[in-house]
């Protein structure tokens, strides 16, 4: 079958989250100038296209996922020409630019909102979801992502809107065909500046369930890929689809079976998806490792599902709403840190689609030790750490399950030097800094042949170099060993297979007949050179990629 040759497959993303990533104006905050200043970085780290999460006018309840103003940049990011010079100095680096599209709901600043509450009356009521009380309070029992009803009571006109998460980020109402005429149109004037594609944020929350739909197991079940969302997914898909662009939605609620729907290459609404399956299976309250199996079959699922040119998948283990992968699922053991930095590499980098390495996981950042909650700026973090003290947890413990939940562990600014401010900025920044600058940071790993910015570097180069490393098919071989991630990928002869020791303890196996052959040539590994044998060990977190020859 000849290959259909796609930019946004071959291509390598990189995920910035602009206020954490470069200060260049000393105010303690990320800017676009700083991401410029960081554009050869990037090239020399291979990355095809940056993600951007929002950068827009916004009073920052949600760190910019509340926008007040869809075509204003943000004053403390820059000037919509500092944007301008980004994207062409980007392109010139050959690197694509997209952008976060938050189309699920809108800052209550935002002109509309503002306009929408102001009368049952006003043009602009239907903008948004509104409803009356009931003797119990709210509309209905569902609740918000982000903690308490998902409906808040406004005074003026004696009625509760929709917040799927904070109350500052009212929902918008798709089934008003105004509301996406002005969606659509702000869409295309984004790509007519020139911009690449979007991350569509929340993209499965847009249909709600009637109202009185009562909430089920799952509390999320009334707004979450509800049916019917496929009308409105269709016509986005329209619009899209006239350009070369590069879409992933953030898809809660879609599971491989349905994924092909999603992403189908002909009828699908985007071109990949981030889905939850693999990530949400570290559970951080009670287990405090990776279950192997779990997510083997997680990734597994969304490879086949989208195997032989039905769809394409988006690979991650770190964006800038989970805790950092080293400490969720590796290890932050002096011992085994770097290793298992590597080997996570390896757990996504390689698979079919597309990877996302966000900010500082190039470099193996860590979970910050968080001292007290007047440390966390995350809403739904204060209010879960408040709702865990009101229900008589003790603040210490409640702190513990804080430090190993917190959106913010990955919200630290990125580690350049071991300088005061971590050559993030000149002075203390909006954030603090992970105390470990000293020993992970971006400097000391260029200079370091054996960093895991420079296996980073390695596996992107292998990638690009190797057509079945893109485009080959993927098969997992010992689905049930509890340590072992055994995978290959192969396009005609081209054959690799990926072996990942995914815990802290040796590991042995019988390989499976095919790859036990003496003819494998070792490409890349965390360790030292081995052979394959038919019985092997590995070591702790041991990672080694075979080339056949
Ligand atoms: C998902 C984004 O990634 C997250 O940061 C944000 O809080 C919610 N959507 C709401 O926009």
């Amino acid at each position: 079958m000849a290959i259909k040759r796609t930019w946004w497959k071959e291509a390598v993303g990189y995920q910035i989250y602009p206020a954490s990533f470069m200060d260049t104006n000393s105010d303690g905050i990320g800017d676009l100038n700083g991401i410029r200043s960081k554009l050869d970085y990037l090239k020399e780290l291979g990355i095809g296209f940056i993600w951007i999460t929002p950068i827009y006018e916004s009073p920052n309840v949600d760190n910019g996922y509340d926008i007040s103003d869809y075509q204003k940049i943000l004053r403390t990011y820059g000037t919509m020409e500092e944007f301008d010079l980004l994207l062409k100095e980007a392109h010139e680096h050959g690197i694509r630019i997209i952008m976060d599209l938050v189309i699920n709901h809108t800052s209550d600043q935002h002109s509309w909102f503002v306009e929408s509450r102001s009368s049952v009356k006003d043009d602009y009521r239907d903008y948004y979801i509104w409803a009356d009380g009931t003797i119990d309070g709210p509309p209905n029992d569902w609740v918000s992502i982000f903690g308490g009803s998902a409906w808040e009571y406004d005074e003026t006109t004696n009625q509760y809107y929709l917040h799927v998460f904070a109350k500052e980020q009212p929902d918008l109402n798709w089934e008003n065909p105004r509301v996406k005429r002005e969606l659509f149109q702000m869409i295309d004037w984004w790509l007519d500046k020139g911009i690449d594609g979007f991350r569509v944020d929340a993209i499965s929350h847009i249909k709600k369930a009637p109202l009185e739909t009562r909430s089920t197991e799952d509390p999320f079940d009334s707004f979450k890929n509800v049916p019917g969302i496929e009308k409105h997914l269709e016509e986005l898909r329209d619009i899209f689809k006239k350009r070369d662009i590069l879409t992933v939605g953030e898809a809660n609620g879609v599971s491989a079976v349905e994924a092909h729907q999603w992403v189908g290459e002909k009828e699908g609404y985007f071109n990949m998806l981030f889905e939850f399956d693999h990530i949400s299976l570290w559970n951080k309250d009670e287990q405090e490792t990776l279950d192997v199996i779990h997510f083997k079959q997680a990734i597994t699922a969304w490879q086949t599902a989208l195997a032989d040119g039905v769809g394409w998948n988006a690979l991650y283990m770190e964006n800038h709403d989970i805790p950092r992968s080293v400490s969720s699922f590796g290890s932050e053991e002096i011992v085994f840190r770097q290793t298992s930095a590597k080997a996570l590499a390896l757990s996504f980098l390689l698979l079919q689609g597309t990877p996302f390495i966000y900010q500082g996981q190039e470099i193996g950042m860590t979970n910050m030790p968080f001292a007290s909650i007047d440390d966390i700026d995350a809403v739904d973090t204060k209010n879960f750490y408040y709702e865990m003290i009101q229900s008589g947890v003790e603040p210490e413990k409640a702190m513990h399950v804080i430090r190993r939940t917190a959106r913010d562990n990955a919200r630290t600014p990125m580690q350049w030097t071991a300088e005061e401010y971590a050559g993030f900025s000149k002075r203390q920044p909006w954030m603090v800094i992970n105390p470990n600058k000293q020993e992970i940071n971006v400097l000391d790993e260029l200079n370091d042949s054996n960093s895991v910015l420079n296996f980073y570097k390695k596996v992107i180069q292998l990638r690009k170099e190797n057509e079945a490393l893109i485009y080959g098919s993927y098969k997992l071989y010992l689905p049930d060993h509890p340590q072992l991630f055994v995978y290959s990928r192969r396009l005609a002869e081209e054959r690799f297979v990926i072996i990942i020791n995914l815990s802290k303890e040796f590991a042995s196996a019988d390989l499976p007949e095919n790859v036990q052959i003496e003819d494998w040539d070792l490409q890349l590994s965390n360790l030292n050179e081995y052979k394959i044998h038919q019985h092997t060990i590995f070591a702790p977190y041991e990672a080694r990629v075979y080339k056949h020859k």
